[in-house]
């Protein structure tokens, strides 16, 4: 089993490697510059939520309103419908870490002064634990570090490294590739699912499964179609699934909540 936590890598210096927040650099690589651009302008939403937050005018409709209107990303709902749902204190999940912007908003949706929130990171690329690593190193304070756990590994083996018998409130899926890396290292339906399935026995009532399903690159809509599948199954008793997607731009990302009942 190969795991590592965010503060063993956050000791190895691997902010340079990703090249965000150094300096001296002649030339940037298109990978660094994308990169930058993709940290600048998630630091500007940062800011625009947190101008947002003080004027009241921030709530989860006014989100879902402006996603209809174009004016809102799919993944921004997600994170506002998450906020929902996370508590101080709670254990989520963040199964595909990617660059590390999903790891980061979860924990701040977690972490207060009890120390006892957690996030569970996983991503089968070194690469991607290497970036989170990195965002998180410039962007939280030293005593949240510990409430992050990585490991490289594929989330259908997710409840292998979670303490014994614990429900965790949210798992969350950004799927597809690593933007700014290997694309051909994607999620693939079959480890997907079965990640679904560890999902939803793991998952405390009251809690969700979000997906962000992206169908642009080859392999995307079959995936889709397999989270579709699991997703149109589960009882309705016990679980609420909806999906929010547009119509008239096809290669957009598709939003897949299912929520546990209480
Ligand atoms: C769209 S990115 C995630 C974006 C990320 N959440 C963020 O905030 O930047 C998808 C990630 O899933 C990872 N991945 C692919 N297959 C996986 C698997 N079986 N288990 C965990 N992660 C996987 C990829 O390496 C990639 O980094």
């Amino acid at each position: 089993m190969v795991g590592f936590r965010f503060s063993v890598l956050a000791g190895s210096g691997q902010a340079d490697l990703n090249g965000i927040g150094g300096s001296g650099f002649k030339m940037h690589s298109p990978k660094r510059v994308q990169k930058e651009k993709s940290h600048y302008k998630f630091e500007r939403r940062l800011n625009a939520d947190a101008n947002c937050e003080n004027d009241g005018s921030h709530s989860v409709e006014d989100v879902l309103v402006s996603f209809v209107f174009g004016k809102k990303k799919a993944i921004e709902v997600a994170h506002k419908v998450w906020e929902h749902v996370v508590r101080k204190g709670d254990l989520v999940i963040d199964a595909t870490c990617g660059n590390g912007y999903d790891t980061f908003t979860l924990l701040k949706m977690v972490a207060d002064e009890s120390q006892q929130g957690r996030v569970y990171g996983f991503d089968v690329q070194k690469a991607a634990l290497e970036s989170t690593s990195s965002l998180l190193e410039q962007s939280i304070c030293s005593n949240e570090k510990d409430l992050v756990k990585l490991f490289q590994k594929c989330h259908s083996k997710m409840a292998d490294v979670l303490p014994e018998d614990t429900l965790v409130r949210l798992v969350a899926f950004n799927l597809g590739y690593l933007p700014g890396g290997d694309k051909t290292i994607i999620t693939e339906p079959r480890t997907t699912v079965e990640a679904l399935k560890v999902s939803k026995d793991i998952l405390m009532p009251g809690g969700l499964i979000s997906l962000v399903v992206y169908v642009g690159h080859p392999g995307g809509g079959q995936e889709l179609k397999t989270v579709e599948e699991f997703s149109s199954e589960l009882p309705v008793e016990n679980w609420i699934g909806c999906k929010f997607q547009m119509l008239n731009r096809p290669l957009s990302p598709v939003l897949i909540f299912l929520f546990k009942k209480c």
